[in-house]
């Protein structure tokens, strides 16, 4: 196929090797704005989002969400009446960025009953040199190319598009900037994310985030508690804390010594009933975050605490600066400090040569810890990481038996971590009819456990104390108990 001409004054294509880069001294902050002349170009058209991946991606589709209101774009629910149709993706693994190259495919022919459509990508994909390439070659149907640093030039790029009616290719591989004052559409009027980091520089060798998402960045204490502030004024129940390691929080500040375990400490005497965040590195977490996390009030007891095997040399092989045994003390201490905390995972099995030995130091590990959930995944090889080069000899068939073996044991978790909440008092933050069942209302405690409960609306939004009747492997049910209805406050 001939080399696609672009016309568009953006034509800037990702880079692998400027996105390894952490030379850059200090983080510019910018402050977002939206020029005048481009506050209509909206007017009168619909816009839709498909978000894949994690709870980063989700926040950032908010933010592009919030952006493309301002232009004047009403969101629908109905693709086919998209007039800008945004495809937010994921890199972590390879079926992730299979499922959107199939999405591209299926979406193609709305093209051509809508012309004028602006199909664009971002996320995480749009940071990768050949997936970009694959797209410019292979899927002419896509108008906008944009990436994880640059959501907030989505105006321009925009503009750009509808005038030029070339493809826009605008990506960053440089290490990001923090941008304050996004607008957001959130999703939930209940529960709200907030960005505390940007970015990671653990590099771990299986993973394409820090190439994907740049240097790592703190947003300054200021903004982070006066966007928990805002949120709660606005009665928001609870706020999760999001960054791809939280527990580096505050590392990269220049002129102050404040880390993870001040911004809880502070953010535990605000007005608002929750906080939770994730992803902790368990290589970051320290005395001051446990301490404090010990404190409880909003701070909830569960932690996310991502292990990805139990064996030594593979910890090593991954640059995960942890041991199986350091990990295990990590564990003790959360334990100690708060009882009855629930600990979850992130579990690899399959890393290039993991031996069926080095393996079973996972399930041990597993059983030793009692996580009570887990995403478990089969490693996936991402070009540009350094796993990618390491001999892989174990078949696809081993992957998917080991994985079995590693899911037994984390379900007997879940269903264990259930159980001892039978017949219990819970609190539960209620975010809406169940799925199948509208008289049954959903939340989750303050371990982050489903309870289905039969009740009225009218608590949606509320804190409830539910009274646990059966336990099951996924979720709880319970009765409401009425006359302590009201603990929100
Ligand atoms: N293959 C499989 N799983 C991966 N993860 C990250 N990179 C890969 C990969 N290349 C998993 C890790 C991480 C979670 C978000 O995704 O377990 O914690
Ligand atoms: Fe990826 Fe490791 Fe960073 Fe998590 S800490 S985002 S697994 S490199």
């Amino acid at each position: 196929m001939a080399e696609v001409k672009d016309y568009s004054k953006y034509f800037n294509k990702p880079s692998l090797k400027e996105a390894k880069s952490r030379k850059r001294l200090n983080v510019n902050i910018e402050t977002f704005t939206t020029a005048k002349s481009m506050a209509d170009i909206g007017k009168g058209k619909n816009y839709h989002i498909k978000t894949y991946g994690c709870q980063m991606n989700e926040h950032d589709s908010e933010g592009i969400a919030g952006i493309l209101e301002q232009l004047g774009y009403v969101v629908t629910a109905d693709e086919t009446l998209a007039d800008v149709l945004v495809l937010n993706t994921c890199a972590i693994r390879e079926n992730a960025e299979n499922r959107v190259f199939g999405e591209l495919g299926r979406l193609k022919p709305l093209k051509v009953t809508n012309p004028d459509m602006i199909l664009a990508i971002c996320g995480c994909m749009s940071q990768e040199e050949a997936v970009v390439n694959k797209i410019l070659k292979k899927y002419q149907q896509v108008d906008l190319i944009f990436g994880t640093h640059n959501i907030h030039r989505l105006p321009e790029y925009l503009h750009e598009a509808l005038i030029s009616k070339e493809r826009v290719v605008e990506v960053w591989s440089g290490e990001g900037d923090i941008v304050e004052n996004l607008p957001r559409r959130r999703a939930n009027s209940v529960k709200g994310w907030v960005n505390i980091m940007y970015g990671c520089d653990e590099f771990c060798t299986y993973c394409i985030v820090p190439y994907t998402r740049g240097k790592e960045r703190s947003r300054m204490p200021a903004d982070v508690i006066n966007e928990v502030k805002e949120l709660a004024a606005k009665g928001y129940q609870e706020v999760t804390l999001l960054g791809q390691n939280v527990n580096a929080y505050g590392k990269d500040f220049k002129d102050r010594d404040y880390t993870f375990g001040n911004l809880l400490e502070e953010l535990r005497h605000l007005d608002i009933p929750r906080i939770r965040f994730t992803t902790s590195h368990p290589h970051d977490f320290d005395e001051l975050m446990i301490a404090t996390l010990a404190k409880k009030g909003n701070l909830m007891e569960y932690v996310h605490l991502p292990v990805q095997s139990g064996n030594d040399t593979i910890l090593k092989r991954m640059n995960r600066r942890y041991t199986r045994e350091s990990y295990l003390q990590l564990v003790r201490d959360l334990k100690t400090a708060i009882p009855g905390v629930s600990i979850t995972t992130d579990i690899i099995v399959g890393f290039p040569g993991e031996t069926e030995e080095q393996f079973q130091d996972t399930l041990s590990l597993a059983k030793e810890v009692g996580y009570e959930g887990a995403y478990t995944f089969i490693y996936s090889p991402r070009e540009g990481t350094p796993a990618a080069q390491m001999e892989d000899d174990v078949t696809e068939a081993e992957k998917k038996d080991r994985l079995r073996r590693l899911n037994e044991i984390i379900n007997k978790g879940y269903l264990d971590g259930n159980m001892r909440f039978q017949d219990q008092l819970v609190e539960v933050l209620v975010e809406g009819p169940s799925k199948n069942d509208e008289t049954v209302m959903s939340g989750y405690t303050r371990h982050q456990k489903l309870v289905n409960f039969k009740a009225d609306p009218a608590v949606i939004g509320k804190i409830v104390q539910v009274k646990i009747t059966e336990a099951k492997t996924w979720h709880l049910f319970g009765e409401l108990v009425e006359n302590a209805s009201d603990t929100s406050a």
